[in-house]
Order: structure tokens, then C-alpha cells, then sequence
């Protein structure tokens, strides 16, 4: 009998790409799998089979994915492309046929490595209202066990968004869990790809002298940036759609919170992480009309593909609260915009001022300011720790001044990378992707914003300018509160 590494193998020896021919496939799949490839971490009998409507053969896909390797990646290896290349297989059928879907699993037997169909991980390169329709289809095809359940070593890679809103999340979800097991679906965040971002919890729990700080007893509130400079770049269709609470907030800006917020996980037990993050999701406090304010940049009404009248928000500032033992009455600010002064995703941490000045002059107490922990995500990711420090010169002076930490100082910082998102679902690593309960969590959570948004007059939507901070709202939000954005500081 021929061994078969495959048909015991835990992990998918087959890659079925569903949007192959799209665009997401060519920027960010493709480079992904050639990063892997170079590096020799794909399982050497994997193989990637394409799946589109538009009619190709295996020839002109290898020569098509050749062509964007070498338009997407810097420095692409040659002997990595080819053996990436020699691959990848395509087939061309309907994403609503359940005839060209049976072919195309008749297809990947004959291409997999046993003809084994049973850990094949599925990636979803689609728009959403598609992917649902297919993933109903796939019930009916060879892809699935009996009962039209999938084999329980297949697993799904799905890209956002996961629904518009609660409903539809809720509905999508019910159609993937009709198919697959919570555990075997990977909802892609391209936030936890990040270094910076995954470095989020080392930072915290692989350091004794913080965790003890980082509790109401010691902060006095937390901000979160994730501030863009570019503008929709043409992408008016469908950014008109979405806006930025779809876009980037009810997503990676809510990760990113849940990662600064959670209580320590279980040792060792990787689904633990997307256990604490979820409390963090459920101990919201409901928002209230006074919590939020929303901004849209001058000029926005005038990009191809967008209204002349939108009221589309393109800025939005939260105020939120977690309702728990750990953060009972400190305040979460977060912000996000485009068009905005730079690009800059930062976490801003403010201690609790110290209880009583006794330096012994009135100059020397007014300058003390609260300690504030920047944990730089993206661009200059690093940690910057600002303090209060006696000015030299033997006077009464007191300053602020930084430790600081740049993770370029390491070493070559990925600020994203896909291949971690890839060989995290390859590996069966499911704890830094959404689960079906926090997505569903955090729609609910921004559902009073949606809401708004459907009221907002063009005269009830403050405008701001391109390559500004953002509008004024944001800044009265905190001012409310006796505070001020803490503004991400330069290079460290
Ligand atoms: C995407 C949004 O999810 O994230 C884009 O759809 C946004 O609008 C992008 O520009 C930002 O990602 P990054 O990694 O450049 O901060």
C-alpha cells in the first residue's frame, strides 16, 4: 500500500480558492502562499486548486499568478514562484450550479494529493452575498460528508465583512455553522496579522511589571487611534456601503480593544484568547446617543461614486465603557478616520495621576502630568513610556521625557502579514480570528451608530478637513469628560 501523509494528516493538503481570478486573490493570497513557499512552510504535497468564472486553464492561471507575484512582491525568489506555481490548478464554473460544483470536486479528487477531499481548507475570496449563496450550494456537492456536513479536518478561511449589520451577521453565520463547526472557521481580521498587534499580549502577559497596573485602579482611560491619511482612493461604491464603522471600526479597532482589555487567558489553551476577548465584547455598555460623533472630510461628496448629498460617515469617535470588575469607570476613546493628518494606529495609555504633589513648589507640581504608555502599532511600531522627569540644571523644573522602544531596533518588522493569516488557518490556529459570537457581539454593539447613521442629515454631519485631526465633535467628546486626545507621539 502507498503511504498517504495526507489522508492522516490533521492539516489541509488542499487549498480550494473561491474568487480566484479576483483581486484579493492576486494581492494578498498568492504573495502570502510565495512567502510560505520561500520559506519552506507549506506541506509539500499542498496543493491550490482555483475556482472562478472566468473561463482559464491551469496555463494561463500559473502565468496569470506569476505576473501578480511579480507586480506584488519586492524581491520576488524565482525558484519559489515556479515551484508555487507548479501548484496551482483552476477549473471555471457558477458559484450557484450545483452541477459545475460537483465537476469542480471531481476536479480536486483527481488533483489532491489520495484524491482526499477531506481536509481541504476552503478560502472564500467573495463578495459576501455570494459566499453565502455558495456555501448553501456546497451542502449538495461531493465537498461534503453525509448529511452535507463538512468532514471535520476541512476548515474555511472567509474574508470580511461578516454581515452589514447584526441580522445579517447573525444569517451568515447560521449558513456557515449549518455547513461547518465553529472550530473549523477562520474569519479573517488582517488587524491580528500584525506584529504589533499580536505583540499586544506578550507585551502584557509576558511581562510581570505591567498587569498589575493595568486595571481602574491605575488608568485613567485608554485611547485608540486608527487614523488613515489616504483618502477612499476611488473605492466610492463601496465605501458609499460601508463607512467607517463598518469599515474599520465594528472590526479591527474593536480587536484591537478587546486585546488591550481582556483578562489573561488559560495557559496553553488557544481558544481561552477568543474566550476572554468575547467577555470583553459582552461587558459593553450599550451606547448611548452622547457617546459617539461622527465627521465626514471635505470632498468626500465629490469622489467618483459617491453622492452628492452622502451622509456617509468617513470619521467616527467612541466613547465606551466596559462594564467589569478590571474597567469599571475608565473610559475607552477610540477614533478612526480617512483623510486624515497621517497614518497612525496607536494605544494610548493614561495612569492615574500621583495622589499628592510633594516636590514643595507650585511650579514644580502644576508641571507634573499623568505617566502615559503609547503602544505604537503601525507605522514606528514600538512602546513608548512617557514620564516626569527633573529638568537639569538645578532648578525647580519639572518635564515630561520618554523611554522608548522601536521594533526596528529587533530587526525587519512585518507590519502585516497574510502568510501568518495562511498558515495560521494551515496549522489549525484559530485563536487570533473572529468567532461567530463576537462577531455577532460587536454588530450589536455598534447597532445604535448604524442606526444614526440612517438619520443623518448632510447639515447634521460635521465636515472636516483632508489632512486635519479630524472634526471638532471628536475633540469636545473628550473635553466633556475634562480630557484631550493624547496625540500619538512622533518617531520614538
Ligand atoms: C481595510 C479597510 O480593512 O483596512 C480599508 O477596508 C483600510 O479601508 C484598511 O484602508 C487599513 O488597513 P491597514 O493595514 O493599512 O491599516
Amino acid at each position: 500500500m502507498t503511504s498517504c501523509p495526507c489522508g492522516n494528516s490533521t492539516h489541509p493538503c488542499t487549498m480550494v480558492v473561491f474568487g480566484a481570478s479576483g483581486d484579493l486573490t492576486k494581492r494578498k493570497l498568492l504573495p502570502a502562499l510565495l512567502d510560505l513557499e520561500t520559506r519552506g512552510l507549506l506541506p509539500p504535497e499542498l496543493v491550490v486548486v482555483g475556482y472562478g468564472r472566468t473561463a482559464k486553464n491551469d496555463a494561463l492561471w500559473r502565468e496569470e499568478a506569476e505576473q501578480a507575484l511579480r507586480e506584488h512582491v519586492r524581491e520576488p525568489d524565482a525558484a519559489a514562484i515556479q515551484r508555487l506555481c507548479q501548484r496551482l490548478h483552476y477549473e471555471a464554473g457558477n458559484y450557484t450550479s450545483t452541477e459545475d460544483l460537483a465537476r469542480f470536486a471531481q476536479r480536486v479528487k483527481q488533483i489532491a494529493h489520495c484524491q482526499a477531499l477531506a481536509n481541504t481548507l476552503f478560502y472564500f475570496a467573495l463578495p459576501p452575498s455570494v459566499t453565502e449563496e455558495l456555501i448553501g450550494q456546497l451542502t449538495h456537492t461531493p465537498f461534503t460528508a453525509e448529511g452535507g456536513r463538512a468532514h471535520p479536518r476541512q476548515r474555511a478561511l472567509m474574508e470580511k465583512p461578516f454581515g452589514r449589520d447584526l441580522e445579517t451577521a447573525r444569517r451568515m453565520n447560521q449558513r456557515v455553522l449549518a455547513l461547518f463547526d465553529e472550530q473549523q472557521v477562520y474569519r479573517v481580521d488582517h488587524y491580528l496579522a500584525k506584529d504589533t498587534v499580536r505583540n499586544l499580549m506578550v507585551f502584557r502577559f509576558a511581562n510581570a511589571i505591567f498587569e498589575p497596573l493595568w486595571n481602574r485602579m491605575h488608568i485613567d482611560n485608554v485611547q485608540i487611534t486608527v487614523a488613515e491619511s489616504l483618502t477612499i482612493e476611488g473605492r466610492g461604491g463601496y465605501y458609499e456601503e460601508a463607512g467607517v464603522v463598518r469599515d474599520m471600526l465594528q472590526n479591527h479597532a474593536l480587536q484591537v480593544l478587546a486585546l488591550v482589555a481582556m483578562d489573561p487567558p488559560l495557559a496553553g489553551d488557544e481558544e481561552s484568547i477568543r474566550d476572554r476577548k468575547h467577555e470583553v465584547f459582552r461587558s459593553f455598555r450599550p451606547l448611548a446617543q452622547g457617546d459617539f460623533v461622527y465627521g465626514q472630510y471635505q470632498g468626500y461628496r465629490q469622489e467618483t461614486g459617491v453622492a452628492a448629498d452622502s451622509v456617509v460617515p468617513t470619521y467616527a469617535a467612541i466613547r465606551t465603557y466596559i462594564d467589569n470588575w478590571r474597567w469599571q469607570g475608565v473610559p475607552f476613546y477610540l477614533r478612526s478616520g480617512k483623510g486624515l493628518g497621517r497614518k497612525v494606529t496607536d494605544v494610548a495609555i493614561q495612569f492615574r495621576t500621583v495622589p499628592l504633589c510633594i516636590l514643595g513648589s507650585e511650579e514644580a507640581c502644576a508641571a507634573i502630568r499623568p505617566n502615559v504608555l503609547h503602544l505604537r502599532i503601525q507605522p514606528d511600531e514600538g512602546i513608548s513610556l512617557t514620564f516626569n522627569a527633573q529638568q537639569p540644571g538645578g532648578s525647580d523644573l519639572v518635564g515630561q521625557t520618554q523611554l522608548g522602544f522601536r521594533y526596528a531596533d529587533l530587526g525587519k518588522v512585518t507590519a502585516e502579514s497574510y502568510a501568518k493569516v495562511v498558515l495560521d488557518a494551515l496549522q489549525g490556529r484559530p485563536a487570533l480570528f473572529w468567532r461567530s459570537d463576537s462577531v455577532e457581539a460587536a454588530w450589536s454593539y455598534v447597532q445604535p451608530m448604524l442606526e444614526r447613521e440612517l438619520s443623518l442629515t448632510p447639515e447634521a454631519l460635521p465636515l472636516y478637513t483632508v489632512g486635519s485631526a479630524g472634526p471638532v465633535a471628536a475633540d469636545e467628546l473628550l473635553q466633556r469628560d475634562g480630557r484631550n486626545w493624547l496625540e500619538p507621539v512622533g518617531t520614538l
